[in-house]
């Protein structure tokens, strides 16, 4: 496994991430599963919110930790907050319900790792410093980021607060690329050249700030995955390709192109399936070539300029 620094006064985290949002129903005995066979393969990385399941995510993985409490010491724990009640609310007052609450939910004492889950247009970014540094002191949150922001809430935001904004977690896969196509398509007059986020993957590597991407395997948003299917045939002969050429599965390929950008990358797979798990961690050992990289992408429907 790789390690990143995602913020200096946390331990180094592991490129592979377990996201926590489909646990929700699972019994303790199979999150614990979870969790043993990520730790088994070098995976420290565990990204809940306060939302997945209505906190039903947090509460079972809590109650594994309330059973073992020592695992909590080979974790680096990550939750979000920022969506209420269907809509976005980055109040002082929320921020601080939802953190107390999150804690309360995983049996735990601080959160390494705090993200801003979708960006809240009536934003008062005075309030996010308050609870942001409230927390901090408190000893309750050790580093703060964001999720889904382009670069300029990105920007606006830090201007305001005393921390480092750490990482930005997007949705990004091999089937899901906007992020990526703007900057392939500067000023083609092509639809896949529409700016849509600013040139958010240039802003966090010249930051040097964590890519984490969430959906790492899936179209769309939710609408399955693209791994054996066969409205994704291109993609997956090339998958098969490389996964033969490698000795790993499809899966761990797709992975590893994520991880061969060229920012900071952490991949955030939701995966529940032990197997995966194993699957999902080969793909830091995988380094694609440039070529092998671009093929991909070009097996994903897309045509460069
Ligand atoms: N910041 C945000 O706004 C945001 C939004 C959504 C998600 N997230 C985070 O991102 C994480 C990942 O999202 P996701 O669950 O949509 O991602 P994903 O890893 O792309 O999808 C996981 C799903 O794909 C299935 N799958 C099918 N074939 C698979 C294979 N070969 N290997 C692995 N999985 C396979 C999994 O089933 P099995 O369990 O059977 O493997 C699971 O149902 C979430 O848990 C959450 O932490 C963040």
């Amino acid at each position: 496994m790789k390690y990143i620094t995602l913020a200096e006064n946390i331990p180094e985290v592991s490129v592979i991430g377990i996201g926590c949002m489909r646990i929700a129903a699972k019994s303790r005995e199979e999150v614990a599963d979870i969790i043993h066979t990520a730790l088994d393969q070098g995976i420290n990385f565990f990204d809940h919110a306060d939302i997945y399941g209505r906190g039903e995510s947090e509460r079972v993985f809590g109650e594994v930790l309330k059973n073992d409490p020592a695992l909590r010491d080979r974790m680096v724990i990550q939750s979000k907050c920022g969506i209420n009640m269907g809509m976005y609310d980055f109040s002082r007052e929320h921020i601080m319900e939802a953190v107390n609450g999150s804690l309360e939910r995983l049996n735990i004492d601080h959160l390494d790792s705090l993200l801003l889950h979708r960006p809240d247009v009536l934003m008062d970014t005075d309030e996010v410093r308050e609870a942001f540094e409230e927390l901090y002191e408190s000893g309750k949150v050790r580093s703060f980021g964001v999720s889904n922001m382009n670069r300029y809430q990105i920007e606006l935001l830090q201007s305001s607060i005393p921390f480092i904004l750490t990482s930005d977690q997007l949705q990004l896969s091999l089937a899901h690329t906007p992020l990526i196509n703007e900057g392939i398509n500067v000023n083609t007059g092509w639809d896949n050249g529409i700016v849509r986020s600013s040139g958010t993957l240039e802003y966090l590597k010249h930051k040097d700030m964590t890519l984490q991407t969430w959906s790492p395997l899936q179209y769309g948003m939710f609408r399955g995955t693209f791994i054996d299917n066969e409205d994704f045939s291109e993609l997956n002969a090339m998958l098969q390709n490389l996964a033969d050429r490698y000795s790993v599965t499809k899966d761990t390929i797709a992975y590893s192109w994520l991880l061969r950008l060229a920012q900071k990358v952490q991949v955030i797979t939701g995966t529940t399936n032990t197997g995966h798990i194993i699957n999902a961690a080969r793909a830091s050992e995988v380094e694609l070539t440039a070529r092998e990289w671009y093929e991909l992408y070009k097996s994903a429907g897309n045509r460069l300029p």
